[in-house]
């Protein structure tokens, strides 16, 4: 794992500019159509079926070994690998079929900038200046229950799912790592005043299953408020251990979405209805939450807005400054975060981009839902460890750091939910 740096202002020229040379055309017949990044596509001189020049997303029809190839390259741009590929489709997609996904998905993210701008016309409507957020005054009750997050119980779920040798999604140990989560799930529950119900979701294009528990809403339950981190874990180191006890990255957005569960639990509930996951394979490619945003989207459910904890214990840049990715999240949320810093937090907040889909917020986002995901760190600090056997916890970590996403989680929730 390289460290990740965001687009250089070469890319971000490259990005500008117009379809990607044709040089290759893949014809085995294994081929099949991927959304990828128009960088990597250049670098593998692929030809693009369609391309969306804002977000420097583009189609192209690659063979098995040419998306190995691309996760590769990936590697040389200084990303993690898997990521190249925004979106693969199905092995039977015809160019017509591709094209129109493509078309579609390109829709959604102008969609989302046109949300973004009319936000921000609103809202300096509103203040007459500039964009600060709606004034807003703390609310005793979300307060009390920031205060009851607590480091130990952080820590403690943090070593459960660390102990196990791996949870890469495609292994047996995955399984008996979310089987064993599920449990502590319902024993942490076992104090709810509220109802609820806990499941497995399973997936096409992972044999793990992802966990969701569900808070109904009292007044309008077809209303839905989500929080979720990916729950399996991954090694990429070429030699050596294959052990992944992915305590960063990402045991600890784990850890601090089944503690926003439990404080939250104990009520009142929820005007909407509050969905709780952790998703499948999302190192092999955002696979769990992928289905379940799309699914989401075919069923017209009403997601009023998602949260995406991944990595939240090592604080590189100092504790209590975090950072808070700008790239596939909405404008909306991102000021609800201040909101929520002002109001409760006090701790610096610094936007920083991934550079790409970097994690299940991207999976709702490309579905035309509103996310946040705030970070440990800029991406420059952020933990160079992951998806090694190191990844662990250690001398620098900080479940104090850590609490605060938990902290974060609960006042989107009940501010969202209410
Ligand atoms: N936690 C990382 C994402 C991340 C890394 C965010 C560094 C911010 C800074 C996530 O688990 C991950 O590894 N994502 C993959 C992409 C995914 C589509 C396979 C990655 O970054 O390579
Ligand atoms: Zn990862």
């Amino acid at each position: 794992m390289t460290k990740h740096t965001g687009l250089s202002l070469l890319a971000l020229t490259l990005l500008t500019l117009a379809h990607p040379t044709i040089e290759a055309s893949p014809n085995e017949s294994d081929s099949r159509y991927i959304l990828t990044d128009v960088l990597l596509a250049r670098k593998m001189k692929l030809e693009a079926v369609a391309s969306d020049v804002p977000t420097g997303t583009v189609l192209v029809k690659v063979t098995e070994s040419q998306r190995a190839e691309l996760a590769e390259k990936a590697h040389d741009l200084k990303r993690c690998g898997g990521h190249e590929l925004i979106q693969i489709l199905p092995s039977s997609a015809t160019v017509a079929e591709a094209r129109e996904f493509a078309q579609k998905t390109f829709r959604t993210f102008g969609e989302q900038s046109k949300k973004d701008i009319a936000y921000a016309n609103q809202v300096k409507t509103k203040a007459g200046i500039g964009l600060p957020t709606t004034p807003s005054t703390p609310n005793p009750r979300i307060a009390q229950a920031i205060s009851e997050v607590t480091e130990t119980n952080l820590k403690d779920t943090v070593d459960f799912l660390s102990k196990y040798s791996t949870r890469n999604h495609k292994t047996t140990e995955a399984k008996s790592a979310i089987l064993a989560f599920k449990t502590r799930i319902e024993e942490t529950l076992k104090g709810a005043t509220i109802p609820y119900t806990i499941d497995f979701v399973s997936h096409s294009s992972t044999p793990m299953n992802s966990i969701r528990l569900t808070f109904i809403g009292a007044k309008t339950p077809g209303e839905v408020v989500v929080a979720g981190g990916h729950i399996d874990s991954i090694n990429q180191s070429y030699f050596g251990s294959k052990l992944a006890p992915g305590s960063d990255d990402n045991a600890s957005g784990s850890a601090n979405i089944l503690e926003a569960a439990r404080i939250l639990s104990r009520g009142p509930q929820p005007a909407r209805t509050i969905e709780f996951y952790w998703y499948a394979g999302e190192e092999g490619g955002l696979l769990g939450s992928a289905e379940i945003a799309e699914s989401a989207k075919k069923a017209g459910k009403k997601v009023i807005g998602v949260l995406q904890l991944d990595m939240t214990l090592f604080p590189g840049d100092g504790e209590f400054k975090l950072g808070s990715m700008t790239d596939f999240t909405s404008l909306e949320m991102r000021d609800l975060l201040s909101q929520i810093n002002r109001d409760y937090l006090n701790v610096t907040i610094v936007e920083d981009k991934c550079g790409y889909g970097c994690s299940d917020h991207a999976s709702w986002y490309r579905n035309g839902y509103p996310t946040l995901m705030p970070f440990e760190a800029t991406m420059n600090k952020m933990n160079g460890n992951i998806h090694t056997d190191k990844d662990i916890v250690s001398a620098s970590s900080s479940f104090r750091h850590s609490a605060m996403f938990s902290k974060i989680a609960v006042a989107f929730l009940m501010i969202l939910a209410e």
